[in-house]
């Protein structure tokens, strides 16, 4: 197991001319392998297939994405004609996290009154820059925030703060820091004892090979554990806190996460455990009201279920076997939704608030008046 990390899960090549660097995350934490991201065919590919994943990173490649197509579109004949057609595939890459729309429109609206294509590619360049850097701060201020959470408990505990959290919401689902781990670096660095629970979070195990291999890189305490294991471990009062991220929320609190954590939530509330989603901004769809029933879920392919992939130690290389009866249908839904009320705060880069149009909008004014 690799013992380093690079700083940022998304990069500009230092040399190569309109090449993006991303790690492959279909190989971790075995392999860390980097990979160049030359054409707006590839990013979509990137998204679409989870060489990049995470909805802060989807929504920085997304914003690559489009530069790349803005500079192939001024050396075509239908340069127009050719943009839209690249855009209408990087929105359709991944449907339920919000970021990737959101880069997208950033990116339309950035050139607006932009007439050629040379001034076009110069602002996209700038816009994608922008992304990454904004959700680097992004991060870091959620951590902040989230900060004294942790420091709370331990003040009342004095003993390892145990923390749940599922699938991986960390620096490499964002650009640094994470979101639900944000606060997890914060109290580590500030020296407070933490064990954190890692859900191996089925069918693609982010949670088991990717927030495992951050946490383990970063020297934090932590144990992956089964997916149906966090209710037991909050029966028996060893779970402190939940923090988990989101790929998209609604003006009312609702939030979309990785399939699963509406049972965490479920098993929290029932268990007086404080349930914390952690997002930047940028996953806050202020246009939807109900999540159960306006947010896309992604329905992935159900060799993910059928097969699992690992290290083999035999061949000293990544293996995928079959664990299911050859002509088993599998149904693999990506994301589920957990209703606003199962949710104790919604930590974001302005500070905490109630999982309510309410608590949003305290944080957020400047929407009221767009609504
Ligand atoms: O399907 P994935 O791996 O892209 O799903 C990722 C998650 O569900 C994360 O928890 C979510 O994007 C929040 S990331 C900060």
């Amino acid at each position: 197991m690799p013992h380093t990390i690079p700083r940022r899960s998304i990069w500009l090549h230092p040399q190569a001319p309109q090449t993006v660097q991303i790690i492959d995350q279909r190989s971790l934490p075995h392999l860390v392998k980097i990979v160049d991201i030359k054409s707006s065919d590839e990013a979509a590919r990137a998204i679409q297939e989870m060489w990049v994943r995470g909805a802060p990173l989807i929504g920085a490649m997304a914003g690559f994405g489009y530069w790349l197509a803005v500079c192939e579109a001024k050396k075509h004949d239908q340069a127009d004609h050719y943009l839209k057609r690249q855009l209408d595939a990087l929105a359709k890459t991944r449907p339920t996290a919000v970021n990737l729309q959101w880069a997208l429109d950033l990116q339309i609206a950035r050139a607006v009154g932009l007439d050629s294509f040379g001034e076009r590619q110069v602002k996209a360049l700038e816009t994608a820059k922008e992304i990454v850097e904004q959700e680097v701060k992004i991060s870091n201020d959620i951590g902040e925030w989230g900060l004294p959470l942790i420091e709370t408990l331990y003040q009342k505990h004095q003993r390892p703060i145990n923390i749940l959290t599922h699938c991986n919401a960390g620096r490499m689902a964002t650009i640094e820091w994470g979101t639900a781990t944000a606060p997890i670096y914060k109290a580590h660095q500030a020296g407070i004892p933490l064990h954190i629970w890692v859900d191996e979070t089925r069918p693609r195990n982010q949670g088991a090979r990717i927030t495992a291999w951050e946490l383990g890189v970063a020297g934090i305490a932590h144990t992956i554990i089964a997916d149906n294991t966090g209710g037991h471990l909050m029966q028996h009062g060893k779970v402190d806190m939940c923090i988990v991220g989101t790929d998209r929320t609604t003006r009312k609190g609702d939030v979309a996460n990785k399939i699963g954590t509406y049972l965490k939530a479920l098993a929290a509330w029932d268990n007086q455990v404080p349930f914390y989603v952690a997002l930047p901004s940028s996953t806050i769809d202020w246009g939807l009201a109900n999540g159960l029933h306006e947010i896309p879920i992604e329905e992935r392919g159900s060799e993910e279920i059928r097969y699992i992939q690992g290290w083999s130690e035999e061949t000293q290389a990544i293996a995928k076997v079959r664990l299911t009866p050859a002509d088993s249908p599998a149904l693999n839904y990506g994301f589920d939704v957990t209703p606003a009320k199962y949710v104790s705060g919604l930590l974001t880069e302005r500070g905490l608030c109630a999982a309510s149009e309410k608590g949003l909008l305290s944080l957020f004014p400047e929407q009221k008046l767009k609504q």
